[in-house]
């Protein structure tokens, strides 16, 4: 599976956001990551659907939409009508992962499930037929600029080992205090899909950013 960097807009200058989001179109993104968050289930807010449609004609790249809230059931249909092209919820949050899960796929978007640095790898096994990708937490969620958590990559290892004893197509994502240096080591460990807000958008050449983490996590996979 090839890697996809996906930004993170939570650390781009939300003066000029469209813009933001066509300098990563340009400078290498696969992905936009966008991070939801409801003061509920985070301690913090950032963004709603109303952010993410007035984004969407501005690039065609997938909008991977992190949802940190709540509930996120009674939102999902918002985001995806904003143009939400994957939906990731959290496991600690959905009573009924399973039947949010499937909402998600018949509104026409990917699911997929978070999980928590504090949340085991096998919260995901009875989901597997059911989602299009896990995201691993290396941060505890709910602000950009944290420092990556290294028991992540042994958890990537065994969510790894789970997505292919299960024959499935399952992306695994990881999200939080990315950077070139721990890109290698959570590529080698079984992710494919890496989450960059501070080490892309804070940086003065944004290009420059994503192909350095691209060849970071590149050059782990093939030494
Ligand atoms: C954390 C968010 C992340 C975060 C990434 O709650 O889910 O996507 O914005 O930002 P950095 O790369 O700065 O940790
Ligand atoms: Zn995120």
């Amino acid at each position: 599976m090839s890697l996809v960097i996906a930004p993170s807009i939570l650390a781009a200058d939300f003066t000029r956001l469209g813009d933001q989001v066509l300098d990563a179109e340009r400078g290498g993104a696969d992905w936009i990551h966008l991070d939801v968050m409801d003061g509920h289930f985070v301690p913090n807010i950032s963004f709603g659907p109303p952010i993410i449609s007035a984004l969407r004609p501005v690039t065609s790249l997938p909008f991977d939409t992190h949802l940190m809230i709540e509930d996120p059931d009674t939102y999902l249909d918002a985001f995806r009508s904003a143009g939400a092209d994957l939906i990731t919820v959290h496991a600690e949050v959905c009573r009924h992962l399973h039947r949010t899960l499937n909402r998600i796929h018949e509104l026409g978007a990917k699911a997929g499930v978070a999980i928590n640095p504090a949340t085991p790898a096998s919260a995901v096994a009875p989901v597997l037929p059911d989602i299009d990708l896990i995201l691993v937490m290396s941060v505890n969620p709910g602000f950009g600029g944290q420092q990556f958590i290294p028991l992540t990559l042994e958890k990537i290892a065994e969510v790894r080992r789970m997505v292919i004893s299960s024959g499935r197509t399952i992306r695994i994502e990881v999200d939080g205090g990315i950077d070139v240096a721990n890109a290698g080591p959570c590529v080698r460990a079984g992710a494919d899909t890496l989450v960059a807000g501070t080490s892309i958008f804070r940086q003065r050449d944004l290009r420059a950013a994503i192909a350095g983490m691209r060849s970071a996590a590149e050059l782990r996979v093939t030494a």
